[in-house]
Parts: structure tokens; C-alpha cells; sequence
């Protein structure tokens, strides 16, 4: 499969203008990432409070344009100009609080924004509408008030306000930060759905690194820099550097870890409460 998004060697720094007279202050933020991700993939981004996650993703359909190095959406350099509509139609971004996306009283209204907004014709909004929110599975809720939906609800029609626009990549930006457990594994379900029926690339940020276990690769972050990347198992299982990079393993490899440390013979990587019942069971029975 072709790459959808390229970044190569991007650095981005915020200026901070203090009080006349002073000097600018510079942040950086990313310093010379260099990715590819392929058309279709679910990939998983990690990595400390301030390592530059939501500056890489705001890269990713121009809210951000870099200092340094290129950032390509679908052969689009996100610096040209002239393509900034395109690009933003390709990648959309689903953000961390769900009550701040959503601008109507009504369900259906607030997925039809975007397309009304967009110049969309009348006979075809309805349909988009719809089919957007069949594809979240909140079809039932078409015409309830947004404020009596659950946080995982309502980020469910923020979702499906971004699929009516039909982007081929959609970045997730914490976006189970602020849900409990229940609305969490629901906008999770959602976006790995999206991204197996519907092709959707998904970019999947979180501090949750157990959610990292649904991506086919998973890139960790530190200081403005891609420090890992590879298949979920193979990344998280590094313990030691996860430590060193202020994370902590899923609980599962967490404790496959120890218990292999403590000479326990366990086969294979159970990364789920179902598989470390399955590893340990004949061991036990052998006592
Ligand atoms: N608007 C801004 N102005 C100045 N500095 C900023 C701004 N936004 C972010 N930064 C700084 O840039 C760096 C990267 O921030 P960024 O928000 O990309 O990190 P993050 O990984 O998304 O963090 P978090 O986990 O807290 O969401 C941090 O040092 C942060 O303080
Ligand atoms: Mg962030």
C-alpha cells in the first residue's frame, strides 16, 4: 500500500512573545520527525505529557505547518496553499473533549454542520448524514439532544460529523481522554471499525498505552522525537525503555515481564487478561 501521510525531518517550535522589548522564546515541539504511513493502516501514537504528539498530528492536515522538512497528505505539500481544503477534507481530526465539537442541539444537525458549511448540496446531505451515522452506530439517536448523550456517545457524533465529509485518514487526538471505561472501549470499537470496513487510515493518540494494543504499529515520543516504532507486542514489551521514556508497559506484558523475570516459563505474549489465564493455567496444573 502507497503512503497516505509523509513527514520527513520536520522540526516545529512555537514562539512565545514575551512583553515588548523582550525576546521571542522559542518551544520546540518536534525536532526532525521522519514518517510514513501507509493508506489503510491503524497506527498508534504514545509518549509523555508535552512530547509533541498533538503538534505532530495538528502537522497532519495543516493546522501546523512546519519550520523545517515536509509534511505530504496525499501527494499535497500541507505548505501549498492552494491545496489547504483538499488536505483538510483528507485527514480530519477528532479532539479530546467531546462538548467542545459539538456546535447543534440536535444529533442530525451537528453531523450536517460540516457539509453545510462545505457548500454540500441539500438532496445529498441527508444521506451522508445517515450513512455517517449508521457508521458510528448512533442511527437511533438522529434527533435526541446532543447533552443527553454519554461522553462516548457524543464523541461518537463527533466522529460520525467527521466521516460525513468522507476523509480517507482520521487522527484521534486523546479523544477517550476525558470518557470512563465504558464510552473509552466504545470510541475505540468505532474507530477500529472504521478503519477495517471502511479503510480509514487511523492515527489513534492516547495515554492509554493499553489501547495502543488495537494499532498494527504503535510510535512512542519523547522530547519532540519518534523513539519507537514497530508492531504493538514487539514495542511494549520493551519494558526498560518505556520506563526510561516515562511509560509503563500494557498490564499484561507489565506482568508477563515479571513473572518471566521471577524464572516463571511463560509461553508467549499474553497481552490479555483471557491469554495470561491460558499461559499460567498449565503451569499450574504441572505442581
Ligand atoms: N501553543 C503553544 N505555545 C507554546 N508552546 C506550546 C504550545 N503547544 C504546545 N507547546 C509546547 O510544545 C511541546 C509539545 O507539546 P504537545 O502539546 O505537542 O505535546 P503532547 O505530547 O500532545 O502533550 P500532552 O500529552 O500533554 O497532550 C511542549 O513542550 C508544550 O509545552
Ligand atoms: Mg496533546
Amino acid at each position: 500500500m502507497a503512503a497516505i501521510i509523509e513527514l520527513a525531518d520536520v522540526h516545529h517550535a512555537y514562539a512565545q512573545y514575551r512583553q515588548e522589548g523582550e525576546d521571542v522564546v522559542r518551544t520546540p515541539a518536534i525536532q526532525g520527525v521522519t514518517l510514513s504511513i501507509e493508506e489503510g493502516s491503524f497506527m498508534a501514537v504514545v509518549g509523555h505529557n508535552g512530547s509533541g504528539k498533538s503538534t505532530l498530528a495538528k502537522h497532519m492536515n495543516a493546522l501546523l505547518l512546519p519550520d523545517r522538512g515536509t509534511v505530504t497528505v496525499a501527494g499535497m505539500s500541507t505548505a501549498d496553499e492552494s491545496r489547504l481544503w483538499d488536505i483538510r477534507q483528507t485527514v480530519g481530526m477528532v479532539f479530546q473533549n467531546p462538548d467542545n465539537q459539538i456546535v447543534s442541539s440536535i444529533v442530525e444537525e451537528d453531523v450536517a454542520f460540516g457539509l453545510e458549511n462545505l457548500g454540500v448540496p441539500r438532496e445529498q446531505i441527508r444521506p451522508r448524514v445517515e450513512a455517517a451515522l449508521d457508521a458510528v452506530g448512533m442511527s437511533g439517536h438522529a434527533l435526541k439532544a446532543p447533552h443527553m448523550l454519554s461522553g462516548g456517545q457524543k464523541q461518537r457524533v463527533a466522529i460520525a460529523g467527521v466521516i460525513a465529509m468522507r476523509p480517507r485518514v482520521i487522527v484521534f487526538d486523546e479523544s477517550t481522554a476525558m470518557l470512563d471505561p465504558a464510552g473509552r472501549a466504545e470510541v475505540l470499537d468505532t474507530a477500529v471499525r472504521l478503519n477495517h470496513d471502511e479503510g480509514i487510515t487511523v492515527i489513534w493518540i492516547t495515554h492509554f498505552i493499553e489501547e495502543c494494543m488495537a494499532a498494527g504499529r504503535v510510535v512512542v515520543m519523547s522530547g519532540g522525537t519518534v523513539d519507537m516504532d514497530g508492531p504493538p507486542l514487539l514495542v511494549l514489551r520493551e519494558r526498560a525503555t518505556l520506563r526510561g521514556l516515562g511509560l509503563t508497559a500494557p498490564p499484561m506484558l507489565e506482568l508477563s515481564g515479571r513473572l518471566r523475570e521471577a524464572g516463571v516459563p511463560l509461553a508467549g505474549d499474553p497481552s490479555t487478561l483471557e491469554q495470561m489465564a491460558e499461559a499460567l493455567c498449565p503451569l499450574l496444573s504441572k505442581n
